[in-house]
């Protein structure tokens, strides 16, 4: 039978070069491993990234709307298994069965070729709860996957229990109490401004939920919780449902609005509890930390920029900046949960470069911290932009080195992978029977652009200058956006 579907990627730079999707699924067991794989890492890292299974139907779709597909790397006695699985959405299996692409636009149900209930890619964040994964995208429940074969378990609704229609891909996990601490936004459906907030004991149960509502309908990716208060930050990129229903975007960037931080107590709040804080407008990116400091007052350190940098929504003029000059600061917010509604003190920046996916030693999240680890972009490290460049693909902001904040000495340690290397997000490994902070391995993928392959590079957090293991893979992986390390 004679398709119309389109059979091949669009020749953009998004579906190009190492962009081009990867679409593997299966297992390469005894990984090449150069250096030393220390023997006390004992554990998985899974991560997910946006995979699109078939070409796109719709002009221009960005990179990050496509399947998530799951990568497993477990690390056992300086061995390393890769497996890889695509998450089992409806999206995926009804577009599977019809071998062709059905969904639209990206968050637009209005352009789809046929009604999903779930329009979930699950390909944002994969997350260990309850001894199942979670793949997670935040406008819908999470899919659950088993951790060993990485089948799809199925949508995920915590029995029942879960209120809103959403679920954000940053749940938090307190290291204490292991309670998982979420959040829905435009919660009750496209275009609505209710957050659902909830908490969720070790066990599965809901503990508490709430509702409120946002003073505008914008995106909320990332969050923050101390022991006490929770905070929502709220970007300018916001939604309006009469221009989905015209087939617009789901995002519109508004430089009228400033960057909104809403904050509650973590336990026990009512609705008329929350508290609005403003700062001028600006992109919050993700969060590092938050903690609450002996005087009451809040930190909260995250990615910020004076830009949109979500580029591809640009404004209802259709302005958005040149993405060479995109800059994401770590930055420091102080927040007084305790005042009036109204504008923030200037916040103050932790560290100048340009930087994202902040990660830390996830023992310490939500108390007061010392150490940050991200991906940087320093042009000064010495990257071979001309020879990367024409097989880089495009949609992905690179960065080019693995940096190590020390927020006691305010210094900062670099890992420069290579001249035709560029990072993904780390995650932090403790050192087995170590507690100390910071104390253990820096993992992340690595994009060689030479070998046009990926590659895992450990540091020894105790030496960030050089990796301690380089772990080859005999594929590519495309553009991931969030993992985590589950140790055994
Ligand atoms: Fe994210």
């Amino acid at each position: 039978m004679a398709s119309s579907a389109p059979q091949h990627f669009p020749d953009r730079p998004q579906f190009s070069d190492f962009m081009k999707p990867c679409r593997f699924e299966g297992e390469v067991r005894h990984l090449e491993v150069h250096g030393d794989l220390p023997n006390d890492i004992d554990g998985t890292f899974y991560r997910v990234m946006p995979d699109p299974q078939f070409p796109p139907f719709i002009e221009n779709d960005p990179w990050f709307n496509g399947d998530g597909n799951v990568s497993a790397f477990r690390i056992k006695n300086g061995s390393v298994t890769f497996q890889q699985k695509y998450v089992r959405t409806e999206k995926f299996v009804r577009e599977k069965e019809a071998g062709r692409a059905l969904i639209g636009k990206y968050r637009n149900k209005f352009t789809d070729a046929v009604e999903f209930a779930v329009r979930s890619t699950a390909n944002t964040n994969i997350v260990s709860f309850n001894n199942q994964l979670l793949a997670l995208k935040e406008d819908s429940p999470p899919y659950a996957m088993d951790p060993e074969t990485l089948e799809t378990k199925g949508l995920y609704t915590f029995d029942g229990q879960l209120p809103s229609v959403t679920f954000t891909a940053h749940p938090k996990t307190d290291p204490v109490t292991g309670e998982l601490i979420c959040f829905g936004y435009e919660a009750k459906g496209d275009g609505t401004p209710d957050i659902c907030y909830y908490t969720i004991g070790p066990g599965g149960d809901f503990t508490q939920t709430l509702w409120l509502v946002s003073p505008v309908c914008g995106m909320i990716h990332d969050f923050a919780v101390t022991q006490n208060w929770v905070l929502f930050p709220v970007m300018p990129q916001l939604c309006d449902l009469e221009r989905m229903k015209q087939g617009g975007e789901h995002w519109q960037w508004s430089p009228e609005t400033p960057f909104y931080i809403g904050v509650i107590p973590r336990y026990g709040a009512k609705s008329s509890d929350v508290k609005w804080f403003t700062y001028k407008n600006s992109f919050p990116g993700h969060t590092a930390n938050a903690y609450e400091q002996n005087d009451g007052k809040i930190v909260f350190d995250l990615g910020l920029s004076d830009k949109n940098v979500f580029y591809w929504w640009p404004d209802a003029q259709g302005n958005s900046p040149d993405p060479a000059t995109i800059h994401s600061q770590l930055t420091r917010f102080t927040v007084d949960p305790k005042a009036k509604e109204g504008s923030l003190p200037e916040p103050e920046v932790l560290h100048d470069g340009n930087s994202e996916f902040y990660r830390i030693d996830e023992r310490f999240s939500g108390r007061k911290y010392r150490h940050s680890y991200f991906d940087l972009m320093d042009p000064r490290l010495g990257t071979d932009f001309p020879a990367i460049g024409p097989v880089m693909g495009g949609g992905y902001p690179p960065y080019n080195a693995l940096a190590h904040h020390d927020g006691s000495t305010g210094e900062t340690e670099v890992y420069f992978p290579g001249r035709t290397h560029l990072v993904q997000e780390p995650v932090f490994i403790p050192r087995a029977g170590s507690a100390d902070e910071g104390d253990g391995y820096l993992l992340a993928l690595v994009n060689n652009y030479r070998t046009m392959s990926s590659e895992l590079h450990l540091l020894d957090c105790r030496d960030f200058s050089k990796a301690r293991a380089t772990i080859l893979l005999p594929i590519r992986l495309r553009a991931g956006l969030h993992g985590n390390w589950v140790a055994n």
